[in-house]
């Protein structure tokens, strides 16, 4: 990771107390100061409708960052807690902004400097609209000037809940905020194993004249988990599988599978590139959904705390995917995931076409098939055949196999979040989601969503794969 900027920056968290910040904002945060890859001035102010005592606030952070033993030194955990300051508000109250403002003013006057400032909201989507008129209203978002103490807004996903409101969403930001602001959030697209999908691609000649419908038979994502909801029922029941990973994880995975070879690795290029393929998802009409969709439920979801009585929210979907571009004619991307399924894993199948006839109807299909591991255990398969030594040309398929974990000098994999939020310091885009990116997976999704009574909510048991 790029060393980041030295110039003094204040994060702004809103939503400080909550699950996000404490499982992934503060111990990424935490890692790049104990790596010394925070600026030397920086601090952390959380803004929160609890109230707290510096000291409580302190011990709060420490009780929630959920540190190992030996992962940190004591004294960094320390020094990093000395950053962190609370401001206690009300997220619809301009005399809480007011109170955020002049402690910030604060900051920057002991600093002698005005600091750079980013604003992550790290609060639910519905909260959004009001946060960020406030953060324009007060002024919070203004930079000292062009040259110093830029501000930074940064939102999660998920950026709407269809088109329309994603459009209105977008155009709010639009309307208080210049684009090169605004960070718009989807943590898949900072795993390592996912930018291998493109250093893979095209740093590797073998495979890029063989990746298009003439050679490629079909593309499988996968976003298992094993978790049910782990206390997200609320939050989860109001969105459903579809909505909280299929229309960004698992599409911009498909984006970085599909997409054609940048112009130059540049972050406009690179989310042009992506934007152009998700534009080109074919639309699934009405009366051929129950053919490329299936949406599944859990049994026991419905008593999971926080979810309706009687949700008909899915927590498993797959859909079959088509692109429009002649270089994926034909070529079917399923796109699958769910909760409390069998095991927890992300992976990309690459499926290439069978070169040889079959003799016979039970001959095994002899397919080659390229997978990238996204996680757990990042890594890259090749599926190969190779001749069983002996009489005859009898084939048997082997695995050509590249683990992250087996090469010591790479190292431990580097956190989602602290790459994000290194990236969000030092201005670089190219990880975050474009407006064109959302609001064409939209397109692609809002429609399917519109037919979703149409289907059967299928059920399947808390740990199975057989949702059919
Ligand atoms: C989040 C979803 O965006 O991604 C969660 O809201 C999901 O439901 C999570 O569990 C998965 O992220 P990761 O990094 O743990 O694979």
């Amino acid at each position: 990771m790029a060393p980041t900027a030295l110039y003094p920056t204040i994060f702004v968290i809103f939503g400080i107390t909550g699950d996000l910040a404490s499982r992934k904002l503060l111990p990424a945060l935490l890692s790049l100061y104990s790596k010394r890859l925070l600026p030397k001035r920086f601090a952390i102010v959380g803004f929160s409708r609890r109230p707290f005592t510096r000291e409580e606030f302190r011990e709060f952070i420490r009780s929630k960052l959920n540190i190992r033993v030996g992962q940190f030194k004591e004294e960094d955990v320390k020094h990093f807690l000395d950053h962190i300051i609370y401001v206690q508000g009300l997220f619809d109250q301009p005399d809480s902004y007011k109170a955020l403002a002049n402690r910030l003013t604060e900051i920057d006057k002991s600093w002698g400097q005005c600091s750079n400032k980013l604003f992550h909201l790290s609060v639910p989507p519905d909260l959004y609209e009001g946060i960020l008129h406030q953060i324009h209203d007060s002024k919070l978002a203004l930079p000292c000037s062009d040259e110093t103490g830029w501000t930074r807004i940064l939102i999660e996903k998920p950026f709407g809940n269809n088109t329309k409101t994603a459009q209105q969403l977008d155009a709010l930001l639009g309307k208080l905020f210049k684009e090169s602001q605004i960070f718009r959030i989807d943590h898949y697209l900072a795993k390592e194993a996912l930018q291998n999908i493109l250093a893979f691609r095209f740093a590797n000649s073998m495979f890029e004249p063989l990746w298009n419908a003439n050679h490629i038979d079909r593309v499988h994502i996968k976003l298992f988990e094993s978790i049910g909801m782990n206390g997200r029922g609320k939050f989860y029941d109001s969105l459903g599988a579809i909505r909280d990973v299929g229309q960004n994880h698992i599409l911009m995975m498909l984006a970085l599978i599909a997409m054609d070879k940048p112009d130059s690795f540049s972050a406009t290029d690179i989310r042009n590139a992506r934007s152009q393929v998700l534009r080109k998802l074919s639309s699934i009409p009405e009366r051929h959904i129950h053919e490329k969709v299936v949406r599944g439920q859990y049994n026991g979801y419905i008593s999971e705390e926080g979810v309706a009585a009687g949700s008909k929210t899915e927590t498993y979907v797959r859909i079959e995917a088509n692109v429009g571009l002649s270089r994926w004619k034909n070529v079917p991307f399923y796109l699958e995931t769910g909760k409390a399924m069998a095991e927890t894993k992300t992976e990309i199948d690459v499926y290439f076409k069978n070169t040889e006839d079959k003799k016979h109807e039970h001959d095994p299909v002899k397919q080659n098939i390229l997978t990238f591991r996204i996680q757990p255990d990042e890594g890259i398969k090749i599926r190969f055949f190779v001749k069983t030594p002996g009489p005859g040309l009898i084939t048997e398929s082997k695995i050509l196999k590249f683990k992250y974990s087996d090469v010591t000098s790479f190292g431990v994999m580097p956190d989602d979040y602290e790459r994000l939020l290194n990236d969000v310091v030092t201005g670089d885009q190219t990880l975050f989601a474009s407006t064109d990116e959302i609001m064409a997976s939209w397109k692609f999704i809002t429609p399917i969503l519109e037919g979703w009574s149409k289907l059967t909510l299928k059920k399947y048991n808390k740990g199975s794969a057989d949702v059919e």
